[in-house]
């Protein structure tokens, strides 16, 4: 007996086909994940005087560093050049072919004198050519409110240590979504609260260099989500129903083994204590702090001799208010370490307040930063922590990427890819298998930039820039034509198989 098939028939079968070879490969995305690549503002534009810009914390931190000399090496004075070079940027994004580009903005180019009462004609216009840009080339906008770097007068006046940080946070915002809301429908109030203020107002290796430990940060973040919230309510009042976006925040992420076997509880305290420390307040069914910090932090601060906890407390409003205050939980992850508990000890401030140490496994392969171990399943291990914790969220990675040294001629950077390829897997695992509710993944990042404390000596892109070359010529790196290539198929692709495939 002979069959005829028509022509559709067939294609709909291989389609199946290969469908099936995917989900059993375990490379296939779920349909409609996106996929694109970010920057920040500080890190990447330079243009750090241009029109009226106001100056920012960043600037006078570094300029400060350098005894007032403007030092290109050291400062985002000139930086990618992005501001200059936005349009060669977003061709190489397209070129590429990512579905989205997270960008972030300067305040101080929106509001040179940190308040609302002066508003920049010729920042806020650089934005929307930006924007307007992105969609000429059919790429979605993903616009981060606030990435580290605000007026420097508003430094003057505390910075993140002073509550009314969260006035000025919500002004700028209104103005923001007033400006761009039309052309922006994904938003991240806030970038990595947690990682700024550690850095800020702890280690002090960020602006503006404080080092208050055990005070400072948690002063900081408690702001941050109180601003966060105030953003999110003006968003939801006032424009969602006429834009139709998204809004949520961006929470730093490391995945922690205990050392101990049947040792549950040190990985649970070390992810309270990073990102629960933001999460918590905002995705957990009770909202406040982790009851872990309350507990520890508040007892800490008694056997020192405080009148009350370090750690500020929210009111029974805020804590309502501050629930629920994100339509996705944004992650960046880069990373894993070990760790375990230790003996309570209050003269050494019991480790930063949480009683755990972390350590790295040696066999861990290490990326440029110090911090980064390449450790793929950790990123599979946070994604479910992440669901059976907060009820399974839909989860943005809105940062993930490798970093090199800036002395390695890399542009044939296979670490990167492996490091990408083992990552992605990982996360495919976690959805395709564990039924994690993960929509998008972001690749760190776009360009060579500003690696904050560490200048130009760590490089995060999939685009070398010639920090040399007054042009900041930029040079594609092998990651981004394999991106290309993961990006036109649709599907996680082996080095191998994208090499063999390259004419
Ligand atoms: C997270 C930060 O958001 C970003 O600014 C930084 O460059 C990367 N981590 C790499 O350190």
């Amino acid at each position: 007996m002979i069959f005829f098939f028509d022509k559709s028939f067939i294609i709909i079968l291989l389609i199946n086909l290969l469908y099936s070879q995917c989900i059993a490969e375990n490379t296939c995305f779920p349909s409609g994940f996106k996929i694109g690549v970010a920057s920040s503002a500080y890190q990447t534009e330079g243009a750090w005087n241009v029109s009226d810009k106001g100056i920012n914390n960043w600037d006078t931190f570094t300029h400060g560093k350098n005894q007032g000399n403007s030092n290109e090496d050291n400062t985002g004075d000139i930086a990618s050049d992005s501001y200059n070079k936005y349009k060669e940027d977003i061709q190489i994004i397209s070129d590429i072919g990512f579905d989205y580009y997270r960008l972030s903005l300067s305040w101080a180019r929106i509001l040179p004198n940190g308040f609302a009462n002066k508003i920049s004609e010729e920042g806020v216009q650089h934005y929307k050519n930006v924007l307007d840009e992105l969609h000429a080339k059919g790429i979605e906008p993903f616009v981060t409110i606030y990435h580290w770097d605000h007026p420097d007068v508003l430094d003057k006046l505390g910075g993140w240590t002073n509550e009314l940080m969260v006035d000025y946070f919500e002004d700028y915002a209104r103005i923001v979504f007033q400006e761009f809301g039309s052309r922006v429908k994904l938003w991240a109030t806030i970038n990595e609260p947690n990682i700024n203020c550690l850095s800020s107002y702890s280690t002090g290796v960020y602006a503006p260099g404080f080092k208050m430990p055990g005070i400072g940060p948690y002063i900081c973040v408690h702001n941050m989500l109180k601003a966060h919230t105030r953003a999110y309510e003006i968003y939801d009042e006032e424009f969602r129903q006429i834009n139709n976006g998204k809004i949520g925040i961006v929470i730093a992420g490391f995945y922690h083994f205990s050392v101990e076997e049947n040792d549950t509880e040190s990985s649970d305290v070390a992810f309270q204590y990073e990102s629960g420390w933001i999460a918590h307040p905002i995705f957990s069914k009770n909202g406040d702090y982790p009851p872990v910090m309350k507990e520890r932090i508040g007892e800490n601060s008694k056997l020192e001799g405080y009148p009350r906890s370090r750690l500020p407390e929210f009111s029974p409003d805020w804590i309502q208010r501050i629930k629920g205050t994100s339509d996705y939980f944004g992650l960046n992850h880069y990373s894993s370490n070990l760790v375990k508990s230790v003996p309570k000890n209050p003269i050494t401030g019991w480790i930063n307040d949480s009683g755990i140490v972390s350590s790295v496994d040696k066999s861990w392969m290490r990326a440029a930063s110090i911090w980064l171990s390449v450790v793929p399943k950790g990123f599979r291990s946070i994604l479910n922590k992440i669901k059976c914790e907060y009820n399974n969220p839909p989860v943005f990675i809105t940062e993930n990427g490798y970093s090199g040294y800036a002395n390695e001629s890399d542009i044939q950077d296979i670490n990167r890819i492996n490091y990408f390829y083992s990552y992605i897997e990982e996360m495919l695992l976690a959805i395709n298998v564990d039924g994690c509710n993960v929509h998008r993944y972001t690749a760190w990042s776009i360009l060579d930039s500003f690696e904050w404390d560490m200048e130009y000596k760590e490089r995060f892109g999939i685009v070398h820039v010639d920090f040399n070359n007054p042009n900041r010529t930029r040079t594609p790196r092998l990651s981004a034509s394999w991106l290309g290539c993961v990006l036109n198929r649709r599907k996680l692709i082996s080095f191998d198989e994208f090499n063999a495939n390259r004419i």
